[in-house]
């Protein structure tokens, strides 16, 4: 039996940064599953389709393979063959992605994928619905937060560190809009889990947050030996 840990929380709270760092510590597998929805998101616009027309969504899924490998330790995602890590971090693919993960036929596809990748091993997987329906028997839930002005002024840094522009107002109100949608839609929205631990990262460094998640793993896995 692997042990599992299950990472959830808005856009731009630093669940991949977290997730990532606290797997390296563990020596665990770490699950980005936000990149999946982004690989849909990616693929339907690179087929011109149009993220409106519900049935024109589900049949193209049946023309969509997903694979994730790990190079250098770091997770790489493999849209039909190609490596797409890159590529759909742009903003136009956050927002596409969001849309599309409110189609139920696209979470049951990804969700059976998920679960069978964290079958049996130690896994640290991030998203916002994996303790509330991908791994309700994780070992650990955390929903990891902080207010949309700290998370904007993280995910500007970001963009300009890679040379694109954009100024905090216009993230901001990509991740208003985000939140809005992951957190209102009927399929699996964004929630807490009833027991997960919160943690509000707005003035913590990143290896704090992972230092406080090591805390609580510790705790968790004396609990259950
Ligand atoms: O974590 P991220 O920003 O890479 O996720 C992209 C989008 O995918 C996000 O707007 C919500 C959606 N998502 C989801 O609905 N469920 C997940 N488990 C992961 C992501």
């Amino acid at each position: 039996m692997g042990f599992s840990i299950a990472i959830d929380g808005p856009s731009g709270a630093g669940k991949s940064t977290a997730a990532k760092g606290l797997a390296r510590e563990l020596g665990f597998v770490y699950i980005d599953t936000g990149a999946m929805y982004r690989a849909v998101a990616y693929f339907l616009m690179n087929n011109e389709i149009d993220l409106d027309e519900k049935a024109e969504i589900i049949e193209a899924l049946e023309n969509i393979v997903l694979d994730i490998k790990y190079i250098d330790k770091n997770q790489h995602i493999f849209l039909n063959g190609n490596d797409v890590t890159a590529e759909i971090r742009s903003r136009a693919v956050s927002e596409n992605a969001s849309r599309v993960s409110a189609v139920r036929e696209v979470r049951q596809k990804l969700v059976s994928i998920q679960r069978k990748m964290a079958e049996g091993l130690n896994v640290v997987m991030d998203g916002r619905d994996i303790g509330t329906v991908v791994l309700p028997n994780a070992d650990i839930k955390i929903y990891l937060t902080a207010s949309v002005k700290k998370r904007a002024e993280r995910r500007l840094l970001e963009l300009l560190e890679k040379g694109t522009s954009a100024t905090l107002e216009d993230i901001k109100a990509d991740i208003e809009k985000r939140d809005k949608r992951d957190m209102t839609r009927e399929e699996s929205p964004l929630k807490q889990a009833e027991d997960a631990i919160v943690i509000d990262c707005g003035n913590m460094s990143a290896k704090e947050v992972i230092g406080e998640m090591l805390n609580l793993v510790k705790q968790a896995y004396s609990n259950k030996k």
